[in-house]
């Protein structure tokens, strides 16, 4: 079996990445082609957007290249470091022992020695190598030759250079031109690589949702950011951040329990993770996710994301709104759900502690766990509206 690996950053993938996989493809008969887009943040560099978005992006630009493509999520999502000889094991594993050819640039080809383990890399595939740039075919040439003295082996296509790079388009030395159209179209929608930070993390954001949620958790995502957005509005906060916690609060919500326990765990602020009922996890892990594929350090919304699930003794008011909007928005059906809302709209605190009482005693009903930040939350609203006089607000 041969198996051509095409790995990058793709942030973006461009057109030029995508003629040197035709003409890659061309070299010989392959029976399948793997891109894979890096894991974030790589060994080599940070990205842009997050490894999801890169994937998604990776599918529209390469999907279409022959009927055996596949794109990998194997870096992004293995919790492994993602070197490349990880990786290749992993493929010798996963194919049998495959013939692997992996295209890189001479820029890599050039710096190969100086990879983690490369003679494993060496021994585990044959680079097929496209010039970067013009004047470095006879260099090319002479690294070829020396790599074969040792053993190993490289192939050269000699294809024209396509002067295009994701960091060029990036730092606006190229335009919208050099991307496939799916891609510039996707973009543009979600503003994935807007100078304004705010607009670019809400796009991206809400890109996220609708591909990694199904259809009815993307609706309540969205209605949960309008309600965050009218709470917000009334109590003065900053809407702009309430809409980047609200569109990624349930983010990882179909993710795998071994992803969500590392992702709540690397979060590094709580401790008692694995004592956590497994259906709160999913806040603590979005926040890590938030953080390091987003590059948010924000904390008043990596906590709204985190202590979503749970609350907590002492939430700001942006984590208030974000638990709120989350428990009552359109869409959510019980029956103090309209009396909840109209106190959520005079009284965040006492909305607090009657929306922390339905829900504790509804978790007791169905016989499950309550989680200590829970009891906490509520112990600390119950002090904090002891003197407040409910009738006010009805
Ligand atoms: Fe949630
Ligand atoms: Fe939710």
């Amino acid at each position: 079996m041969k198996i051509l690996l095409f790995g990058g950053a793709f942030d973006p993938p461009h057109n030029g990445h995508l003629s040197i996989l035709k003409e890659a493809a061309q070299y010989t008969e392959f029976d399948k082609i793997i891109v894979m887009p890096t894991g974030t943040p790589t060994h080599k560099k940070g990205c842009m957007v997050p490894f999801d978005v890169r994937h998604y992006m990776a599918q529209l630009a390469f999907g279409n290249v022959d009927s055996d493509v596949e794109i990998s999520d194997y870096e992004g999502t293995n919790l492994k470091d993602d070197y490349t000889y990880l990786t290749l094991r992993h493929l010798k594993e996963k194919y049998d022992n495959a013939d692997i050819f992996m295209l890189i640039g001479s820029d890599s080809l050039f710096s190969i020695d100086s990879w983690k383990n490369s003679p494993e890399i060496l021994a585990n595939c044959t680079p097929v190598v496209f010039a970067r740039k013009t004047g470095v075919e006879q260099e090319i040439y002479d690294k070829i030759a020396q790599l074969r003295a040792q053993g190993a082996n490289a192939v050269y296509i000699p294809y024209k250079v396509i002067d295009v790079s994701s960091s060029g388009f990036r730092g606006g030395q190229h335009s919208d031109s050099v991307l496939p159209q799916a891609v510039d179209a996707v973009i543009d929608e979600y503003h994935l690589y807007d100078d304004n930070e705010t607009k670019r993390l809400q796009g991206t954001a809400k890109l996220l949702a609708k591909i990694m949620l199904d259809e009815k958790r993307y609706i309540h995502t969205l209605n949960v950011e309008k309600l965050a957005a009218e709470l917000g509005t009334i109590y003065h906060l900053d809407v702009d951040k309430l809409r980047i916690a609200a569109l990624l609060h349930d983010i990882l919500k179909h993710t795998s329990y071994d992803i969500l326990l590392h992702r709540a765990g690397a979060s590094g602020i709580i401790n008692r993770i694995k004592d956590k009922p497994k259906q709160t996890l999913h806040g603590f892990a979005a926040a890590d996710y938030a953080e390091k594929e987003l590059g948010i350090t924000d904390e008043d919304i990596l906590w709204s994301v985190r202590s979503h699930t749970c609350g907590r003794n002492g939430m700001t008011d942006m984590e208030k709104v974000i638990y709120l909007a989350d428990m009552l928005c359109e869409g959510r059906k019980f029956e103090s759900r309209d009396y909840l809302l109209s106190l959520a709209r005079k009284n965040l605190d006492l909305a607090m502690y009657k929306a922390l009482v339905h829900s504790v005693e509804w978790i007791k009903s169905k016989g499950n766990e309550i989680d200590t930040d829970s009891l906490e939350a509520l112990e600390y609203f119950k002090t904090l509206t002891d003197n407040c006089k409910e009738e006010k607000y009805e």
